[in-house]
């Protein structure tokens, strides 16, 4: 029904509100796309204005991507939280405000994972962490954290459609991260520390 498109529209637009590029103009005066990895997301904040400037785009990405799977449960339940959460992970990755070229929505992802289920987010946190102390890759620790979501959602709901937003979202993380994966194979990846 008509709910569906209103859902999806809004989530798309939620998730292409450019939190980063903006934050790094009011903070930095800079176009942050021209910077670092050039990547408009929380980690490359921080890597070229800091950490109180990455904290807000890490907070405002998780929390477009939230907003739109909360508004999603409400109008359709777990699966009007997943549509919304894709569209929202589309609309990062692939903003309208940003002629389309957005960033990598590992951010915008947790927020939507965190509505649909709470020990799916912290096993998702838990995980990206883990590979961010052994290996200082915060690209490499997106990837497989987010390859990893698939498979904890169907744990925790043993629904199709669940299964196949998640399987969704890790593939636009992935692909999003090709840059990286050129760089890791080169051995050129930025460190975390
Ligand atoms: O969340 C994005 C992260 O996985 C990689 O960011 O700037 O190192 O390409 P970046």
């Amino acid at each position: 029904g008509w709910q569906w498109i209103v859902i999806a529209l809004a989530a798309y637009l939620l998730g292409s509100v450019p939190v980063g590029y903006v934050t790094a103009k009011r903070k930095g005066g800079i176009d942050i796309r021209r910077h670092g990895s050039g990547n408009v997301g929380a980690t490359n904040v921080t890597r070229v204005l800091g950490v109180r400037a990455g904290a807000i785009v890490l907070a405002g990405d998780v929390a477009k991507g939230a907003l739109a799977a909360w508004l999603g449960m409400r109008l359709g339940g777990v699966n009007g939280a997943v549509l919304a959460g894709v569209l929202a992970v589309v609309g990062h990755a692939w903003p309208v405000f940003l002629r389309f070229s957005g960033g990598k929505s590992v951010a915008t992802a947790l927020g939507a994972v965190v509505v649909v289920s709470g020990w799916v987010a912290g096993a998702l946190i838990l995980t990206w962490g883990l590979v961010v102390l052994a290996t200082r890759y915060v690209s490499l620790a997106s990837m497989v954290s987010a390859s990893s979501a698939p498979v904890w959602l169907w744990l925790a709901y043993h629904d199709h459609a669940v299964l196949v937003g998640g399987l969704v979202m890790t593939v636009v993380v992935i692909l999003r991260h090709r840059s990286n994966v050129r760089r890791l194979v080169q051995g050129a990846e930025h460190r975390a520390y």
